[in-house]
C-alpha cells in the first residue's frame, strides 16, 4: 500500500506561477523585450538559472555568467517581495483538505520543490506543520527531471519508492517521479501531463482511496 505522498509546491499547493511571471516580466522589460504569459509556461518546474536562460533566449540575448547571476538575484528580490505578502487564502483548492486527510490516514508527507524560497512560502501560508520532510532547491544538486529531490524526500521519510505517490503540475516533475520509481498524479491537463498515472484538475479530486487503487495497479 501507499505510505507517503510527495508534493511539488508551485502549481500544486499554491499558485506562485503568477508571482514568478510578474518578476520575470519585470526583468524582461528592464532588458528591453516583452515576455508573455505563454513564454512563462516554459518556466514551470524549471530551476531559477535555467529559467533565466530561457528568458534570455526569448529576448535573443547572450550574457556573461556574472551578469546572469546579478539578473537572477534581481528577479529573486522582486519575487521574495511578492511572496512576502502571501497568506493561507492562496492555497490551491483542495490542498489543505487533502494534506489533512493524509495526516488522518497515517500517510507520511514530504515537500519536493525546486524552489529555494519554498520554506518562506510554506511559512506564510501556514502549511509547514503538514510536512514530515521538506526538500527544497537548496538541498539538491540536480534539478527535475532528475529524481534526486523525490529520492531524498522518500529516504528522509524512510519509505521505499514503490510506496510513494508524487503530485506534480510540470512535465519535468512527472519524469522525475517516474525515474525515482514512484507513482505520480498530474495536477492540470492530460494534454501536457499524459505521462502521469492519473491526471486530475486539483487536489480536491484526490482521495486516499484513489491512492490505494493506484497501488494495486
Ligand atoms: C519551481 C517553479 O517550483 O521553482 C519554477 O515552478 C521556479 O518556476 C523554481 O523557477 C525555482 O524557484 P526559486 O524560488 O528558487 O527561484
Ligand atoms: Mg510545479
Amino acid at each position: 500500500p501507499i505510505q507517503a505522498c510527495l508534493f511539488d509546491l508551485d502549481g500544486v499547493l499554491v499558485d506562485t506561477a503568477k508571482y514568478h511571471y510578474l518578476a520575470w516580466k519585470r526583468l524582461a522589460e528592464e532588458l528591453g523585450f516583452e515576455f508573455t504569459e505563454q513564454d512563462n509556461e516554459k518556466l514551470k518546474g524549471v530551476s531559477r538559472m535555467a529559467s533565466l536562460d530561457i528568458l534570455l533566449s526569448v529576448g535573443g540575448l547572450q550574457l556573461e555568467d556574472n551578469v546572469k547571476q546579478e539578473l537572477a538575484e534581481r528577479k529573486n528580490n522582486w519575487y521574495v517581495e511578492y511572496i512576502s505578502r502571501m497568506d493561507a487564502s492562496e492555497i490551491l483548492p483542495g490542498a489543505l483538505e487533502f494534506l489533512q486527510q493524509c495526516r488522518e490516514n497515517g500517510l507520511k508527507t514530504a515537500l519536493g520543490s525546486a524552489s529555494k524560497n519554498a520554506p518562506i512560502i510554506l511559512q506564510n501560508t501556514g502549511l509547514t506543520p503538514y510536512f514530515d520532510a521538506i526538500i527544497d532547491g537548496t538541498r539538491t544538486s540536480s534539478a527535475k527531471p532528475d529524481p534526486e529531490v523525490f529520492l531524498l524526500g522518500a529516504s528522509e521519510l524512510g519509505v521505499p519508492s514503490e510506496a510513494c505517490v508524487v503530485f506534480e503540475d510540470a512535465e519535468a516533475g512527472i519524469e522525475a517521479a517516474r525515474r525515482a520509481g514512484m507513482r505520480c498524479i498530474g495536477i492540470g491537463s492530460p494534454d501536457t501531463l499524459g505521462e502521469a498515472n492519473r491526471v486530475v484538475a486539483s487536489l480536491g479530486d484526490v482521495s486516499v482511496a484513489l491512492l490505494q487503487q493506484l497501488a494495486a495497479e
